[in-house]
């Protein structure tokens, strides 16, 4: 068993993940997360919560999960979100072309379109892995999944295959909500849907899985990041592309400041949040050496992005797996949702001073151009002063202009023109977005991964610990699924009842506790490691028997134990679990 299995058979043992629709056969790319994952879950999204919206202020918003057909007809997803699938003639089965020919070990096969990966597949004879069968011609295949809204024909509609959609699309609410100052962001964490080919790579390919994700809305004229100190001197794992494209292919190691002082992440916007991804995913429990954030190389660039870097975990089965990914989106996202709906996605930016400019102005004599053109007067005039400086020079005495198709012709002494010296107020732009966009399963799975080890105990750790070997999931206190297990040390009345109040104390101050008291207490302490609950507590006949009332508390990863008084438990825990 390699780790992948061991962690699985860990987690549907121990109710962490489940295959969906066990009940029925099951169906790949979906996973249920049982009562201990979706608590892990919930609170790597609390804490994903805590680094976006209680420290960063970029508010969470709530869209659907459906969206109407313009919202992704403008993202590109409808023309271009798909991969290259290929059929078997014999028995149906559907394969990612890309993925059988890199099956045979030919890297980079992503960036190859489908006549290219036919050409590939009829050279290297590959055939149905399932029957051998030959394969049918290979074609782009939607990702989305397809949806009618309503009844009868019904209007098409689609799951999102990415949150941050709702962003772009609620732009104008938000901008207003942040009285149009900019930089500001938004976030929102939520189900994501793609219809993944054969997805290979168990929980880690989903066909409906978690994002999060923060849509930061900046002006491309503004390159500094207002708190960008607070990350300077934090020191990343950096596998740029131009280590991707050399014969070593060795990451390199660089404060954030470097990074972006020598240009190898290009502005500080996409450094901060390399950084504070850098701070969140350590915080979860991932370790920083099987960690490091890989700068894409342009031809795996997503349709909007012009630059990305990814948070890379290192996994034993997968290898290096992406779990975020920190894209550049530039204002493509706005200028695409303006054009489809028609509506300006732009903030004014007023400047602290004005500034000046010499600007070439044409000023029409509107008073004249009034009865001349009667209603048509103030779009002629319009029209008159977007002409330029060598327009208005190569004219003769008429200078026509045309309004909705129409020509109209104007005197030249009608119209005043010449340089001035022009106020500036402000700008009118369309924000650019950087976007930390986070898989939550695969965070999920990978915090699973690293926290989990098998130790020996040759010679058993203390009486309770007796046995040879254990597994315990180091997880961090942050996101253990329960913080503390009480015990009373035999099932008496007497003990029971003295646990249990104490275990209602440590419920009632917040910690999420659990009470167990069936089979021994070594039995206890082996199923407290294997979920990993960080500290179990012991009442047992001194407690109730001494006048300090010692209870035991037994650290997971230590398995040292210590004794403190039964009145001091709580504030003894919440200090320990502070730690
Ligand atoms: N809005 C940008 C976006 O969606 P992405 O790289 O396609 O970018 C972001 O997805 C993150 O979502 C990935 O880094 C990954 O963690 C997660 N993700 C994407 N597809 C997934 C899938 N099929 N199953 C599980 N997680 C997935």
């Amino acid at each position: 068993m390699d780790k992948y299995d061991k962690v699985m058979d860990l987690a549907k043992r121990r109710g962490f993940l489940w295959n969906s629709f066990e009940l029925y056969g099951g169906a790949a790319g979906f996973f249920d997360y049982g009562p201990l994952g979706c608590t892990v879950k919930r609170k790597i999204e609390n804490l994903w919560r805590d680094f976006y919206v209680l420290n960063e202020g970029c508010m969470e918003i709530e869209a659907p999960t459906i969206g109407i057909e313009d919202i992704f007809v403008a993202s590109g997803h409808v023309g271009g979100f798909s991969d290259p699938l290929t059929e078997c003639s014999g028995c149906g089965q559907s394969f990612r072309a890309d993925h059988l020919i890199e099956a045979l070990g030919i890297e980079g096969v992503g960036a190859l379109n489908t006549t290219q990966l036919d050409e590939m597949i009829v050279e290297h004879n590959i055939v149905c892995p399932e029957c051998g069968c030959k394969l049918g011609k290979s074609f782009e295949f939607n990702l989305m999944f397809q949806t009618k809204i309503g009844p009868g024909t019904g209007r098409p509609g689609y799951l999102r295959p990415e949150t941050a959609q709702g962003m772009f699309v609620d732009f104008q609410r938000l901008s207003r909500f942040y009285r149009e100052k900019l930089p500001f962001g938004a976030v929102q964490i939520g189900k994501s849907y793609r219809n993944e080919i054969s997805p290979r790579q168990g929980v880690l390919r989903l066909r409906e899985f978690t994002q999060a994700e923060c849509e930061f809305f900046v002006d491309p004229d503004v390159k500094t990041h207002p708190n960008f100190d607070k990350y300077k001197d934090v020191k990343l794992t950096l596998y740029p592309q131009a280590q991707q494209e050399d014969e070593t292919g060795t990451t390199i190691q660089k404060t954030v400041g470097e990074a972006v002082a020598d240009g190898t992440i290009a502005h500080e916007f996409l450094a901060y949040y390399v950084a504070l991804t850098n701070d969140f995913l350590t915080c979860a429990g991932i370790s920083p050496e099987d960690l490091r954030f890989r700068q894409h190389l342009s031809d795996e660039m997503a349709h909007y992005a012009v630059d990305c870097w990814d948070a890379e975990i290192k996994t034993d089965r997968f290898g290096w797996v992406e779990a975020v990914g920190i894209a550049d989106r530039t204002d493509y996202d706005l200028t695409a949702h303006a054009k489809q709906s028609k509506v300006e996605l732009s903030v004014y930016i007023e400047y602290p001073e004005p500034i000046f400019e010499t600007k070439f102005v044409v000023k029409p004599d509107m008073g004249k151009l009034g009865p001349l053109f009667k209603g048509q007067a103030k779009a002629v005039g319009d029209a008159l002063k977007e002409l330029s400086a060598d327009a208005i020079q190569a004219a003769g005495d008429e200078i026509t202009v045309s309004v909705n198709g129409e020509n109209f012709t104007v005197p030249k002494n009608l119209i005043a023109f010449g340089e001035e010296n022009v106020k500036i107020s402000g700008k009118t732009i369309v924000p650019h977005v950087i976007e930390p966009s986070y898989g939550i399963d695969r965070i999920t799975y990978c915090v699973m991964e690293h926290a989990y080890d098998e130790e020996d105990l040759a010679a058993g750790a203390s009486e309770e610990d007796d046995e040879e070997s254990r597994i315990v999931m180091r997880f961090k206190n942050i996101v253990a699924p329960y913080q503390v297990a009480v015990h009373p040390l035999m099932g008496k009345p007497e003990l029971s009842a003295v646990a249990k109040k104490l275990f209602n104390d440590l419920v009632a101050a917040g910690i999420m506790s659990d009470y167990d008291e069936s089979g021994t207490i070594g039995k206890r302490y082996r199923r407290n490691d294997e979920i990993g609950i960080p500290f179990s507590v012991t009442i047992d006949f001194d407690t109730i028997e001494k006048e300090n009332k010692p209870v035991t508390i037994r650290d997971r990863d230590t398995m040292k134990q210590i004794l403190v008084s039964a009145g001091d438990l709580v504030a003894v825990m919440k200090g320990l679990l502070s730690g």
